[in-house]
């Protein structure tokens, strides 16, 4: 660690963790990583620790931390998202210069982005809202970057953040997504895709327990073998560690001590809010959300156990195709939760007029971060084949899987239900899938109700126009005024 003028080729503020092994990581790459924290303390905790990682420039305050950086200055901020992100832009954007670059690395709300891109670029500075994956470890080898803001700054920003970014295939999972908020808007929805897969493999876990009477070691085994097919992605593998892990304390398989109760940050609230006001059916998202919600309702859940849960079926005898049958349900469920994190990227794209390109967002998403999987390869694919696919499970390897999976999934629904056990993310997807593929559904009823007690109006399937009926009075039809 030394200390000059103007020679640092990034700058990280906020050195938590995340901030930590981000600049760890640059600092891995031959980068000069100058270092600054509101408490000094931390800054030298990473270099005591640390300062062996690479090149850094340790500063005090803000006005040494910008002094010490090349320019354009290329600044990463890593703290809380929130007012804090705020208050740390403010202190920066005084202290810089026009055509300096600030990051933000957080989890940003993509509307707070907007807004600070907007005020920032007024002042002649460029603002990027960067989504980054990958968790503590992800952000010290290798994470899934998501930058957005103007084009011209991932000029001189982009080589970084690609070298320091996970490789698959010799590709870096990091490309320019679009302007302003875009971004952390991907990085929303990758969350909410997150909460979905996670629910989706809850889903499974509990029937293992409940429907199969399996034990956590036997579930982690069957987790370990799925991450060997279709389903290999790190949360399927996560999944089997957790499993395996046993409680120090009591020798019980350490799920077994963890309180049942999901917490959340907000990002996968966030997807589901903005897909309310977009129109875009998230359904899976949602119910996960909403899943974790329920969890959280401990004084309500406690106030209703031992409620009826009538006549139960009996537990499914062949272990082995009922397991198989749950293989094929999470993987169809989890086409539909990425369907539907698709579709609302592109009605985000065109709402806010960023013209974002699926396909290059499942290539970034197939490594460092946390919802990597095999099957972005095949999102990948399919987008690339087709960029305007009106659903993801319309591309033909995602069509021919359903059609595979589709016996199983309904068996998978249907014992659930019959056995008392909750699946709502399971069930809502294939209700999803049905309602998608059907000729007729019942919103004509819907029409027609709201015509009877709003005159709202309907349309009809034999004329164009919009018609309203005289319910009470004579029964007959008239164009609507
Ligand atoms: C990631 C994760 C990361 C974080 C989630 C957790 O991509 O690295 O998504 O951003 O772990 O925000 O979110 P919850 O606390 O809401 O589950």
């Amino acid at each position: 660690m030394t200390s000059s003028a103007a020679r640092a080729q990034i700058g990280v503020t906020g050195l938590a963790v995340m901030g930590s092994n981000i600049a760890r990581n640059f600092a891995k790459h031959g980068y000069t990583v100058a270092l600054h924290n509101r408490s000094v303390a931390k800054t030298d905790a990473l270099l005591a620790a640390h300062g062996d990682d690479g090149d850094f420039v340790r500063t005090e305050t803000i006005a040494e931390f910008v002094a010490a950086l090349e320019k354009p200055r290329r600044v990463l901020i890593m703290v809380k998202a929130g007012d804090a992100t705020d208050a740390v832009i403010e202190e920066l954007a005084g202290a810089m210069e026009t055509g300096d670059i600030i990051i933000d690395g957080g989890n940003a709300l993509y509307t707070d982005t907007i807004r600070r891109e907007a005020a920032l670029r007024a002042r002649g500075l460029n603002f990027v809202g960067a989504g980054i994956s990958g968790g503590e470890e992800g952000a010290l080898n290798g994470p899934s970057i998501m930058p957005g803001g103007p084009a011209e700054s991932y000029e001189s920003l982009g080589p970084l953040l690609e070298s320091i970014a996970a490789q698959v295939d010799g590709t870096p999972c990091c490309t320019h997504i679009g302007p302003d908020g875009s971004g952390h808007f991907v990085k929303m929805v990758h969350n909410g895709i997150e909460y979905a897969d996670m629910q989706l493999i809850g889903e499974a876990y509990h029937l293992f327990r409940a429907a199969l009477d399996l034990d956590p070691k036997q579930i982690a085994d069957i987790f370990t073998q799925w991450n060997s097919g279709e389903l290999e992605s790190y949360l399927v593998e996560i999944t089997a560690e957790v499993l395996n892990q046993v409680d120090a304390l009591t020798g019980k398989p350490l799920v077994d001590v963890i309180v049942d109760a999901a917490e959340q940050k907000g990002t996968g609230r966030w997807t589901v809010k903005s897909a309310l006001d977009l129109g875009v059916p998230v359904t899976g998202i949602a119910e996960a959300v909403f899943a974790r919600a329920l969890s959280g309702s401990r004084g309500q859940r406690a106030a209703a156990v031992g409620l009826a849960a009538g006549e139960l079926a009996a537990k499914p005898t062949d272990i082995a195709q009922f397991t198989e049958d749950i293989r094929q349900a999470l993987y169809a469920s989890k086409v539909v939760a990425y369907a539907q994190g698709f579709d609302q990227i592109a009605a985000g794209s065109a709402e806010y007029g960023w013209d974002l390109t699926p396909g290059d967002l499942a290539t970034i998403w197939r490594g460092g971060c946390i919802i990597r999987a095999r099957f972005l390869n095949r999102i990948k694919e399919a987008y690339e084949t087709d960029p305007t696919l009106p659903s993801l499970i319309l591309a033909p390897y995602f069509r021919d899987a359903i059609e595979t999976a589709i016996d199983s999934w309904r068996r998978v629904v249907s014992t659930a239900t019959l056995l008392g056990i909750p699946v709502p993310a399971f069930g809502s997807s294939l209700s999803y899938y049905d309602a998608l593929r059907a000729e007729r559904l019942p919103a004509a009823l819907t029409q027609a109700q709201r015509d009877f007690f709003g005159a709202h109006t309907y349309e009809r399937v034999d004329a164009e126009g919009k018609f309203h009926t005289l319910w009470s009075e004579d029964r007959s039809e008239v164009p609507a005024g």
